[in-house]
C-alpha cells in the first residue's frame, strides 16, 4: 500500500508508521494475496473503525479553529493506524508469522493506537456544551459529592491531575465494582487505565491539545475545557454505566 510505509528494524524492534492519504481514513489495507490457504480466512465483512465527525465543535470559545482541525487530523490518524495494525496482524497470522518479533511489536503498538482513538472520541464527545453546569440533583453530581466531599474538591483534584507534568489524559473513572468515582492519570494513551473502569469525563492534556492556543499555560486550557464540557453527555454516561452494573 503506497501511502503507508511500515518499517521494521530487526535490530531495535522499532516500529514506525507514516500516514496518510486522507481519503483512506477509516479504511484498512487490503489483505495479502499470499495468505496460506490452510489458515482460516478473516471475515471479509469485518468493518474497519471509522473516524467520527466532530466538526460541529468548530467555533467553541477558547479553542481556535486551527487547533481543532489539527486535533481532528491527529485523531483520524489513530483510527487509520488502528485499522492498519489490525489488518497487518491478521495478515501476519494468515501467513504463519504470528510468533515473530514483528507480530509482537505490532501487538504492543495496537493498544496505543486503539486507546488514542477511543480516548479522543470520548474527549471530543464530552465537549460542545454551552456553559450549562451539572445539576446538583443529578445522580453523578451526588456521587461526586459523596466520593470527594464536594464538587469543587473533585474539580480541584481533576484539574491537579491534568496539570501533572507529562503527556496524557485526566480521566474521571467509575469503578464498576464499588460504584466509586476515581480521578486517574493515563500516561500517553495506554498506561494507567483503571482496570475494568468506565470513563465518565475525559480531558486531553497532550501538548497538541493546548500549546497551539495557550503555549505552556496548561491551566488556561483546562479552564477553557471546563467552560465547554457538555455535562448532559457526561451525566448520561454515568447512569448508563450504573444500569450496566446492576444487570
Ligand atoms: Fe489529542
Amino acid at each position: 500500500m503506497k501511502n503507508w510505509i511500515l518499517m521494521f528494524n530487526a535490530a531495535t524492534l522499532s516500529f514506525a508508521s507514516h500516514v496518510i492519504a486522507s481519503n483512506e481514513i477509516g479504511q484498512g489495507p487490503k489483505s495479502s494475496q499470499n495468505a496460506s490457504s490452510s489458515t482460516p480466512q478473516r471475515n471479509p465483512e469485518l468493518i474497519p473503525f471509522k473516524a467520527q465527525d466532530y466538526s460541529y465543535l468548530i467555533g467553541m470559545p477558547g479553542f481556535s479553529n486551527e487547533a481543532l482541525q489539527t486535533h481532528f487530523k491527529l485523531y483520524q490518524g489513530y483510527v487509520t493506524n488502528t485499522n492498519l495494525i489490525l489488518e497487518t496482524l491478521a495478515q501476519y497470522a494468515a501467513e504463519g508469522k504470528d510468533r515473530t518479533p514483528q507480530y509482537a511489536e505490532l501487538k504492543r503498538r495496537l493498544m496505543w493506537e486503539y486507546d488514542g482513538m477511543r480516548l479522543h472520541e470520548d474527549y471530543f464527545g464530552n465537549l460542545g456544551g454551552k456553559g450549562k453546569q451539572l445539576e446538583s440533583n443529578d445522580p453523578l453530581f451526588k456521587r461526586i459529592v459523596q466520593d470527594f466531599g464536594s464538587f469543587d474538591a473533585w474539580k480541584k483534584d481533576f484539574v491537579a491531575t491534568g496539570l501533572m507534568r507529562g503527556i496524557g489524559w485526566s480521566v474521571l473513572y467509575l469503578d464498576p465494582i464499588s460504584g466509586r468515582l476515581v480521578n486517574t492519570w493515563i500516561n500517553e494513551h495506554d498506561h494507567g487505565h483503571l482496570a475494568g473502569g468506565d470513563p465518565i469525563l475525559i480531558m486531553d492534556v497532550f501538548e497538541h491539545a493546548f500549546m497551539p492556543d495557550y503555549g505552556l499555560d496548561r491551566a488556561k486550557y483546562i479552564e477553557a475545557f471546563f467552560n465547554n464540557i457538555d455535562w448532559s453527555v457526561v451525566a448520561s454516561r454515568y447512569p448508563q454505566q450504573m444500569k450496566r452494573m446492576s444487570q
